[in-house]
């Protein structure tokens, strides 16, 4: 492909015109928790979606993808809702939802019984938290008031208003987020997030610590899969990323098990046209005892 060719391919394949056909979780979840009338659903998502894009145009948002509950289905997920639910212990479950977007994650959580009390987001964007409540319209509702949201940069040194999650949290949920940064950037941000883990993950010894999903490369390295963006990101393959969790655990010292494994979803090749990007689940454990 050209460059032109590669331009214009990312613009139609990271704005869709219209809803994705797979988002009936979403619409549950709109008219359940957030108790919309169904035939109002439509004409919000699309105002919600245009107002996201307005503040940054990332592809999640303009494909829609963060109405996309897929990864309910994932055992990662799942252990997370069972030890978040869980009333042993001095607070066995607590979760992060770092690049948390909308908050999309946390009302799925409530909806599924977890108390809010537990649940933090953070994102860059203090405008996607704000356009969260009102996507979900619970501002003022007891779920919405016991949320704990921080926004900010998580590249920043300290001071930053990601200090007051130190220790806070024994689970962190970060879908789509590693793959925004270099080599670098990642190892940078996962120190930052090792220091939100608190003791109590210890509770727990083989419960999984940080999960999501993300873009992988069966071609690891920098790439540039924005075309004409000056910035590279680094896609992993499953040794690249053991290896960058290996560099965290030397520098914090601590020491951490990964796993990854590719998802059916074709949106790593669909979103680039390069069939070598992947879409992939990860799990991070920490290794206790070493
Ligand atoms: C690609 S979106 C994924 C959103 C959501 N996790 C999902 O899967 O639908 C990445 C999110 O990370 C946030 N983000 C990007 N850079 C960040 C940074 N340096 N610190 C904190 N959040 C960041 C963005 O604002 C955005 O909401």
């Amino acid at each position: 492909m050209t460059d032109a060719e590669k331009v214009q391919f990312w613009k139609k394949h990271s704005y869709f015109e219209t809803l994705p056909e797979d988002i009936a979780p979403m619409r549950r979840l709109l008219t359940e928790y957030s108790h919309m009338p169904a035939d109002a659903v439509d004409a919000h998502l699309y105002a919600i979606r245009d107002k996201l894009w307005a503040v940054h145009k990332y592809p999640c948002i303009g494909r829609f993808s963060f109405l996309n509950l897929g990864m309910t289905k994932s055992v990662y997920y799942q252990e997370a809702v069972e030890r978040l639910k869980s009333k042993s212990g001095s607070g066995e479950g607590r979760l992060l939802d770092l690049g948390c977007c909308v908050g999309q994650v946390l009302r799925q959580l409530v909806y599924e019984g977890v108390d809010p009390s537990r649940l933090a987001g953070a994102d860059l964007h203090r405008e996607f938290i704000d356009l969260g409540y009102e996507m979900f319209g619970d501002t003022e509702t007891e779920a919405g008031k016991a949320f704990t949201f921080v926004a900010g940069d998580i590249l920043a040194d300290s001071p930053s208003p990601f200090d007051a999650l130190a220790g806070s949290v024994t689970m962190i949920h970060a879908a789509n987020f590693f793959h925004l940064f270099s080599w670098d950037e990642q190892v940078k941000a996962a120190k930052r997030i090792v220091g939100f883990l608190s003791d109590q993950n210890s509770g727990s010894p083989d419960g999984i610590s940080i999960f999501g999903a993300q873009l992988a490369h069966r071609s690891p390295g920098e790439h540039r899969i924005v075309p004409l963006s000056p910035r590279t990101r680094y896609l992993h393959d499953a040794t690249t990323f053991q290896k960058l969790w290996d560099e965290v655990g030397a520098v914090t010292g601590t020491q951490w098990r990964t796993a990854m494994s590719p998802l059916k979803s074709g949106i790593g090749a669909a979103l680039t046209g390069n069939p070598e990007v992947m879409y992939v689940l990860y799990g991070v454990w920490r290794v206790k005892d070493v």
